[in-house]
């Protein structure tokens, strides 16, 4: 599904780029562009981000 319209990110590329190391919106903001434009979909990002991170093996050092 798509998460950031207009930055055409979608949920699997926001929990790739958690698997790859990313632990907080900078990092995403970063990596995808998630929530640079009109930032309407900052607060499903970050929802979505504390998901994946608290779901992953190596969560426990970067959840905040
Ligand atoms: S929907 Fe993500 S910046 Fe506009």
């Amino acid at each position: 599904m798509y998460v950031c319209i207009c930055n055409e990110v979608t949920d699997r590329e926001i929990k790739h780029a958690t698997n790859k190391g990313a632990c907080s919106m900078n990092d995403l903001r970063n990596s995808l562009n998630v929530a640079t434009t009109c930032g309407r979909c900052a607060d499903c990002a970050k929802g979505l981000l504390k998901e994946y991170l608290s779901s992953s093996p190596s969560s426990e050092l970067s959840v905040a």
